[in-house]
């Protein structure tokens, strides 16, 4: 019964991807530099570093490759090292690219110092990922003319430029594509201070009213994800207009949220579906990733790379070397008891 409550709203307003509805408003609340961009404390220390080392040099930033779970901050990151490096970005992704040539005509294409981003870097195919090699490494093209014994090879020099690839499946990259990147950063889920941060911020260019502890709720139930804080903010504004009087307190956040059936702990379908599976098919583990990615129909890497950070950084899930272990806390999301758990039978 709980499963087709879970299918209506939830797992839409919760789903970290992005979806048409999202991206006008994404545009207008993208940070456009290091120093607003909110967390990722360690990724944005690096950054000013290489930045500014390369800025001193008068070159080219190395090429960079983000990853992490979707909706975190990547392409934003991307258009923002664009800025703070003065130079312009050009914007692609791995399934636009069809054919080497394609790819060959982006790169020749850039000017000195340009950012070519490449979204979903991991679904450039193995050709194209050729081409990707001597530019990225010698800033060359090697272009083949001409068919069986005639053909011929060029060598076509090509500007200066960084690549920044984002992914979020790293473990889908070649090894020789990801050996090329000079960084190569992670991106965390981020802190409900973060949030919090974040959705102010948000509310303040949307015009929005909100009060400290109205941020905070919404920002415990978005997943880690700003993608998912914003998309709240913007339904329990609906709310907070028509039903209350404009301002987004606790109350009216916690009402809203409970009504949009958002979970008081920011877990969607899935994850909730991986939980459940643990508890009653595998008593609660340990199990191994692939088996549970075949019990719930999703690929163990979505698993790995999407869901379970979430869940290991809540507690409701834990990584051991026999496998995976649900926690006490996932017992009691349910309302369940761990039944001799920890027991020596
Ligand atoms: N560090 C941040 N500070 C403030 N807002 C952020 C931050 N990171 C992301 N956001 C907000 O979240 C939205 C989604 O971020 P973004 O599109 O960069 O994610 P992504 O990692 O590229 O997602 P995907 O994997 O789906 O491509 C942005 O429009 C921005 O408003
Ligand atoms: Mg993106």
């Amino acid at each position: 019964m709980e499963k087709k409550i879970l299918d209506t709203g939830e797992g839409r307003i919760m789903a970290p991807d992005l979806k048409i509805e999202d991206r006008a408003m994404e545009m207008s609340l993208r940070p456009m530099s290091l120093d607003t961009y909110v967390g990722q404390t360690k990724v944005k220390e690096n950054m000013r570093v290489y930045m500014e080392a390369a800025k001193q040099r008068g070159e080219s930033l190395d090429h960079v490759l983000l990853y992490g779970p979707p909706g975190l901050g990547k392409t934003t990151l991307a258009n923002i090292i664009a800025n703070e490096m003065n130079t312009n970005i050009k914007i692609t992704s791995g399934p636009a690219i069809e054919r080497p040539g394609d790819m060959a005509a982006i790169l020749n294409n850039l000017n000195e110092g340009d950012i070519l981003f490449i979204d979903e870097i991991h679904r450039v195919n193995r050709l194209i990922e050729e081409v990707l090699y001597p530019a990225m490494e010698d800033y060359v093209l090697d272009i083949v003319i001409g068919k069986g014994a005639d053909a011929k090879s060029i060598r076509i020099d090509l500007p200066r430029f960084t690549l920044v690839g984002a992914t979020t499946r790293i473990g889908l990259l070649t090894a020789p594509l990801r050996d090329r990147f000079g960084v190569i950063s992670r991106l965390e889920l981020y802190t409900a201070d973060e949030l919090a941060t974040i959705v102010k911020r948000s509310a303040n260019v949307l015009n929005i009213e909100i009060d400290e502890k109205g941020a905070y709720e919404l920002a415990r139930r978005s997943r880690g994800t700003p993608r998912i804080a914003n998309r709240l903010l913007k339904r329990v504004r609906d709310f907070a207009q028509v039903k209350y009087k404009g301002v987004i307190t606790e109350d009216v956040a916690k009402e809203s949220l409970d009504i949009l059936e958002v979970d008081r702990n920011g877990l969607d379908i899935t994850d909730k579906e991986l939980l459940r599976c643990m508890i009653e098919k595998f008593d609660g583990g340990p199990v191994g990733l692939e088996t549970l990615a075949v019990s719930i129909g999703e690929e163990a890497e979505t698993i790995e790379d999407v869901y379970e950070p979430y869940l290991i950084q809540q507690g409701f899930i834990k990584r051991t070397p026999r496998g995976r272990v649900a926690t006490m806390s996932a017992y009691n999301y349910f309302g369940l008891k761990l039944l001799g758990g920890e027991s020596f039978d």
